[in-house]
């Protein structure tokens, strides 16, 4: 192996893997060698360009902690975090659609009680959110799990706060014996992913903005069905068309429906304006032998500290 050139290197690089660990492992390395082989040649990547690149990744490194997932974001960012779930989630028409996971779900978020409130003080116009949860056939899936999270707002997840083991704005709640569920929480906002960082730099270069549509996130868990990891995004959002992440499918689009001050839909006098939010979910069945599996793209990051934003 010597004397290699720009024709015959590819081929020698993908030779010097005949005895990786796995042949998942030389499958997936081959094809990565040659599509980053394929695509210094196509652009002709000059020296310049190729440690620019470098300090770029190590710039995402350097920021990646405990506390903040740059990697994750940089993925996000490129589509490639909805293309490996759109690639992982494919469903019968009818089933409810997954998305992103997104960086601010935690393990163990407070149990709440159907119609209990889920904000626990986060800032946001009130809202009260009901829905079924229901298979193919449009059968009650009965006692699903609900896990919920959104932003509050100011645009931040209270993962982001200094206190942030005080939760707000996420639960995790169980559906009645016929699959409904409801809870109050806040009106979704649109907020922007962390970018202070490079890849926020990476976004501002290409002329891209960093904004979310406003979404809740839901994730929903029952014996013999797919786990479900989707949002539900509100209609109307100025973003719908341009996530920074690519999130968004129409079929996950619903109404926020604004109300003026009133009686609120638990018999409760509201003297502020509320909005009311419904979403039927549709769970496809698991596939003999398997239950619950989690989505792809769901890492495993968990956020520890607070987030700069
Ligand atoms: C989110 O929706 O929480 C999210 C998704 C991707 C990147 C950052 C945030
Ligand atoms: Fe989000």
């Amino acid at each position: 192996m010597r004397n290699l050139d720009e024709d015959n290197i590819t081929r020698a690089v993908i030779g010097a893997h005949a005895k990786a660990a796995s042949s998942r492992m030389r499958e997936v390395m081959t094809s990565l060698v040659q599509h980053l082989h394929a695509f210094a040649r196509e652009i002709a990547l000059t020296e310049e360009e190729w440690f620019h690149g470098i300090q770029f990744l190590t710039e995402v490194g350097h920021i990646t902690s405990d506390a903040r997932q740059e990697f994750i974001l940089l993925s996000d960012t490129l589509g490639l975090s909805m293309l490996v779930t759109a690639l992982n989630n494919k469903k019968p028409h009818g089933c409810t659609e997954s998305t992103v996971f997104g960086p601010f779900h935690i393990e163990n978020s407070p149990h709440v009680e159907l119609g209990g409130d889920v904000a626990n003080g986060a800032q946001g116009e009130p809202c009260f959110v009901r829905g079924t949860i229901v298979n193919l056939a449009g059968h009650p899936i009965p006692h699903a799990e609900l896990q919920v999270w959104q932003a509050d707002a100011a645009g931040n997840y209270d993962v982001q706060y200094a206190d942030r083991d005080v939760h707000r704005a996420r639960a995790t709640l169980v559906a009645d014996a016929d699959g409904a569920f409801h809870f109050k929480s806040i009106r979704a906002e649109a907020y922007p992913i962390p970018h202070d960082g490079p890849v926020g730099r990476m976004l501002k270069a290409l002329g891209r903005h960093p904004w979310r549509p406003a979404h809740l996130h839901f994730m929903i868990t029952a014996p013999g069905y797919e786990r479900l990891i989707t949002h539900v995004f509100r209609e109307g959002d100025r973003y719908l068309d341009s996530d920074a992440v690519f999130g968004v499918r129409s079929s996950l689009i619903a109404d926020w429906v604004q109300h003026p001050a009133g009686v609120a839909p638990d018999g409760t006098p509201s003297d502020v304006p509320f909005n009311t939010l419904s979403f039927r979910f549709v769970l496809n069945p698991a596939p003999a032998g398997e239950s619950g599996r989690r989505q792809a793209n769901s890492v495993g990051w968990k956020p520890r500290k607070e987030l700069e934003t």
